[in-house]
């Protein structure tokens, strides 16, 4: 288990009922952190956050050499901050056993994400007007980055006083 059964009932409101446009660092050789933001869906069955990406992303790179990320996703209506670190680790159409959840992603991802793919698997510039491709073949160049949280930091914010705010902290073996 990833989750903390105290905190389970937020992470599965924030990242799976609810579109959680979060952001993530990644690392590269350099160690120069890189953050951007990013569509984290929680996989309650597995535990993990997952993201889809192109594999030629940098972030990508960056996770093959450093195979961690950090997360933070400011939920504004509930007045929480939700920080994590994780293991980062990469699922794509070149692994030897085909983990289904990559189609599965990949129809959860929005007709005008997917065109994008597809015009970048096909060298058509993004740009161009009156494209036609077909959204429902899945890219090659179609991703996921799955992250298996080690920690947690959840901020609950006191709208009245900021000082008032309580901070949980949860590490791998979810003792607080
Ligand atoms: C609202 C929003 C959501 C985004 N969601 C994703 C996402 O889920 N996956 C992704 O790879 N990029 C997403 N992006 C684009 C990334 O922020 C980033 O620009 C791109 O992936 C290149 O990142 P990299 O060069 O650091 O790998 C999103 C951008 C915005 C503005």
């Amino acid at each position: 288990m990833h989750v903390p059964d105290e905190i389970r009932p937020l992470i599965l409101d924030t990242f799976l009922y609810h579109a959680a446009y979060g952001q993530f660092a990644t690392v590269n050789q350099s160690s120069i952190p890189s953050v951007r933001t990013v569509h984290f869906h929680f996989i309650p069955d597995r535990d993990q956050l997952v993201v889809s990406t192109n594999l030629k992303s940098e972030k990508c790179t960056h996770i093959q050499h450093n195979p961690f990320v950090s997360g933070c996703y400011w939920y504004q209506q509930k007045g929480v901050q939700i920080r994590f670190q994780a293991t980062a680790s990469i699922i794509s159409e070149n692994d030897v056993v085909k983990d289904p959840l990559l189609e599965t992603m990949w129809n959860k991802m929005r007709t005008e994400v997917r065109l994008a793919y597809a015009l970048n698997d096909h060298q058509i510039p993004m740009y161009r007007e009156n494209v036609n491709a077909d959204t429902a073949i899945h890219s090659p160049n179609h991703a996921l980055i799955v992250c298996t949280p080690l920690r947690w930091d959840v901020f609950y914010e006191n709208p009245s006083q900021y000082r008032m705010g309580k901070r949980a902290i949860y590490t791998q073996n979810f003792e607080n």
